[in-house]
């Protein structure tokens, strides 16, 4: 899985040097970065740092896969269980941008794609948090190569979450090196 990451990385570098190169990343650059959105997408998936959405209720019976939920039963959303389910992604355990890619490696939306939940009440601030995802992510990798501290190899690494309400990563060194 981690060399999946380091390859991963060159990847969207060689992307965004290839499509950007200096200057500054703008949203707009996203549609011309496939691969880059693609792993943005696939991080977000694995990661799902909101595992559970917020309680429901349902306001009328139900009938969902062959279970009656009753009127005013309380609901909990596993967000997880979609993020992963092995029905829907390749290697739903895995890092894997070719998720989200097709044989031309172009971008592909899946529906089973909803780190920030779906429906009337899906999250107020999607918009602003894709955005500041991609210039975030875009811009950091555009300037600096990231590595484990000296002394510290890729495997080595422990991607396990810290268990809260979200999924939250563990504390790590690294090295931010700037790229020549
Ligand atoms: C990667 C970042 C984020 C993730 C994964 C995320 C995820 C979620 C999820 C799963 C919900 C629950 C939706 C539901 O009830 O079904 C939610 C609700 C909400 N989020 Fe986010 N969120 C993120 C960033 C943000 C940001 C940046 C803002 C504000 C600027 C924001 C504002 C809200 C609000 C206001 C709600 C409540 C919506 C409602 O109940 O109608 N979120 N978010």
């Amino acid at each position: 899985m981690l060399y999946g990451l380091a390859f991963a990385k060159d990847k969207v570098q060689e992307e965004i040097d290839r499509v950007i190169g200096v200057r500054q990343p703008v949203v707009e650059d996203r549609k011309n970065l496939p691969y880059t959105d693609a792993v943005i997408h696939e991080t977000q998936r694995l990661a799902s740092i909101a595992p559970i959405s917020v309680p429901r209720k349902t306001t009328c019976d139900v009938h969902l896969n062959g279970y009656l939920i009753k009127k005013d039963t309380s609901i909990i959303p596993l967000l997880i269980t979609v993020l992963r389910d092995e029905n829907e992604w390749e290697t739903p355990n895995t890092f894997n941008p070719g998720h989200f890619l097709n044989k031309q490696g172009q971008f592909v939306k899946k529906d089973a794609f909803m780190p920030f939940s779906a429906g009337r009440r899906v999250c107020l601030g999607e918009g602003l948090a894709r955005m500041e995802l991609f210039l975030f992510f875009a811009s950091l990798l555009q300037v600096f190569r990231f590595t484990p501290p000296p002394g510290v190899s890729e495997d080595e690494l422990d991607l396990t979450p810290s268990v809260g309400f979200t999924l939250n990563p563990s504390p790590h060194k690294l090295c931010a090196v700037k790229r020549s």
